[in-house]
């Protein structure tokens, strides 16, 4: 979590501020911006939005051609000012800024506050930059003392440093979370994620863990913590990851919605070599475990359900944050499929890291190229789908439905997933519903809590949309199976509740029909997502008929659309909903 963007060009100051933007969905609770001018370090930073801070101190004109910059999503200390990264040292010589967790903070603070440190700050970063100014007391060197300064800290951190006395140096180390070179003409950067500096260049080396990388104007240079000199390859990025704007779009959400057509065609133009070393993996393994957090979790459930049901592949789907608990059967004949948008999800890395510990083979299904988790599987099927600004998942989501399709299909050797066109073309159908959808939210916007009912296969899409009206609407909401409602739900169900049913025409339509009749007994609003129509719907939402595995993509569709008009009609900011970041890069 957090968006980090550093670098040396100058000025700097406006890179940094058009970086920022670009990696505020990180996080965005409060912001802040240093840069290195006639020796001294200036900063400015406060709680909101980047607007503000420029607003406010007209940052984008600040002096110098070294700075560092930062987005927090607060995970020690409130979110105040002084929290808000950077942190200085005692004699404001250096500035830090980080991403992740230094668990032995405390300890660090009262070893250091004895030696005379005053910490003004209750983040767990400000210790970053006091150990390594009592680093610096006997080691004069910035990367010694930097890396004296990391060997005694425990925890995840990516860290970009800036010196006062040396004016044209920027230290970066990564460990557990992300952090990249950017590699410019006669600038270079260090980020969070490659979208900070795409504008200014397509040149990234992605520092690996406990890498420390040095940028000066002369250029980068890559050290172990040993302070020993490695190599780094240089990736050349795609440029289309450059389009991050909103076009005409109100929110990045809502343009994230209307891209589906296209993001499912080209989630579906996947290596027919490496869909079938994923289907020989799957088929020959002795357990399949999918892994995935979020969203992504249900996306994996829907594969499980095809391997399970037509592939009668031993299979499962554990959270990935509760690996721990429930994966105690992974062995060297387990194949996991980790799914993930960013490839960053903290609780995905490590469960993926237990599962080759215990001997498995690491599959992903991911979007941001150059992501962690790409990097450290074993194979990857990429999702295609361009960024994703929104903290939502919307076009990853229906992304990661078509590769697991794809997945299951090559695995039964049988193609269901139909002409990319064709789908295509009901995804742009699906969505002309949004003015129906439109007048749902405005009718409902104020009731306290949501139901979203479905059977079998369609059941991860009811949990997706409950998911996704909770984080932007923040309305109270539950996906549950319609068989499950008996054994209790029916009982929160009163005049006016509105339930959502997912319904398809087809095996088991009569049966959730009768689970919505039974609802509407009970005063429960019927809005039913369906390709049919049927007098117990209040409101129905139309999606066309089509092939069942795709059946999830169309459903969800209206649900997004749902989720984003009653966030906007109470007035919440879709793209930033409270207390969420995109990357959840810390467990
Ligand atoms: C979904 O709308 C969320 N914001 C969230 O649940 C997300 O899917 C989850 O954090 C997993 O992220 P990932 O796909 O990047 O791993
Ligand atoms: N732990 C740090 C803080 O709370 C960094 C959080 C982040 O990654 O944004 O300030």
């Amino acid at each position: 979590m957090c968006g980090i963007i550093a670098g040396i060009s100058n000025p700097i100051a406006p890179i940094l501020l058009e970086g920022l933007k670009r990696v505020e969905y990180r996080g965005y609770d409060s912001v802040g911006i240093a840069t290195v001018s006639d020796g001294k370090i200036l900063m400015k930073k406060d709680v909101g939005r980047i607007e503000a801070l420029e607003a406010k101190y007209a940052v984008s004109t600040m002096p110098g051609s070294v700075g560092i910059a930062h987005t927090r999503w607060a995970t020690h200390g409130g979110v105040t000012t002084a929290n808000a990264h950077p942190h200085l040292s005692c004699d404001e010589s250096i500035a830090v800024v980080h991403n992740g967790i230094i668990e032995n903070y405390l300890e660090l603070r009262s070893t250091l506050a004895k030696r005379g440190h005053v910490f003004r700050s209750e983040t767990d970063t400000e210790v970053i930059a006091h150990l390594i100014e009592q680093a610096s007391k006997r080691e004069r060197d910035p990367l010694q003392a930097t890396l004296k300064a990391l060997k005694r800290v425990k925890g995840q951190y990516a860290v970009v440093v800036m010196f006062a006395h040396h004016p044209d140096l920027l230290i970066g180390a990564r460990n557990d979370a992300p952090l990249v070179v950017g590699l410019g003409k006669r600038e270079f950067f260090l980020a969070s994620d490659v979208l900070a500096f795409i504008s200014r260049t397509d040149r990234a080396v992605f520092l690996e863990n406990m890498d420390v990388a040095c940028i000066s104007p002369r250029g980068l240079k890559v050290y172990n913590m040993q302070g020993k000199e490695v190599k780094r390859k240089v990736t050349q990025l795609a440029w289309e990851l450059a389009d991050v704007s909103k076009q005409d779009f109100a929110h990045y959400t809502l343009k994230e919605i209307h891209e589906q057509p296209e993001t499912v065609q080209r989630a579906m133009l996947q290596d027919p070599r490496k869909l079938e070393a994923f289907a020989s993996a799957i088929r020959n393994a002795g357990t399949v475990l999918l892994t995935a957090s979020g969203s992504s979790f249900h996306a994996a459930l829907l594969l499980k359900g095809r391997l399970n049901r037509e592939a009668k592949v031993r299979c499962d789907a554990v959270l990935a944050g509760e690996f721990d608990h429930q994966a105690h059967f992974v062995d060297k004949d387990t194949v996991m499929i980790a799914f993930s948008q960013s490839g960053e999800t903290a609780d995905v890395l490590e469960a993926v890291k237990r599962g080759r510990e215990a001997g498995a083979r690491i599959l992903a299904v991911v979007n941001a190229v150059g992501s962690t988790l790409a990097r450290e599987s074993d194979s990857v099927l990429l999702l295609n789908c361009g960024p994703e600004v929104g903290v939502a998942a919307t076009k990853s989501f229906t992304a990661q439905v078509m590769v697991g399709n794809m997945i299951a299909d090559a695995v039964l050797g049988r193609r269901t997933v139909g002409d990319p066109k064709k789908l295509a073309g009901q995804v742009e159908e699906t969505l002309e519903s949004e003015a129906t959808i439109k007048d749902v939210a405005l009718r409902f916007r104020d009731r306290p809590d949501f139901y979203f009912i479905a059977r079998g296969p369609h059941y991860p899409v009811a949990q997706e949309g409950a998911l996704k009206l909770k984080e932007l609407s923040y309305i109270h909401a539950e996906g549950i199976p319609a068989s499950e409602l008996k054994h209790g739900t029916l009982a929160l169900i009163e005049k006016g509740t509105p339930v959502v049913v997912i319904a398809r025409s087809g095996d088991g339509f009569d049966a959730i029909i009768s689970n919505a009749t039974e609802l509407k007994a009970r005063g429960a609003e019927i809005i039913g997502v369906s390709d049919v129509e049927h007098p117990v719907f209040s409101y129905r939402v139309p999606i066309p008929s089509c092939n069942e595995s795709v059946s999830p993509v169309l459903e969800v569709i209206p649900l997004q659309l749902l989720a984003y008009h009653m966030a906007v009609s109470r007035s919440n900011d879709p793209d930033y909903p409270r207390n969420l970041a995109k990357s959840v890069t810390v467990r």
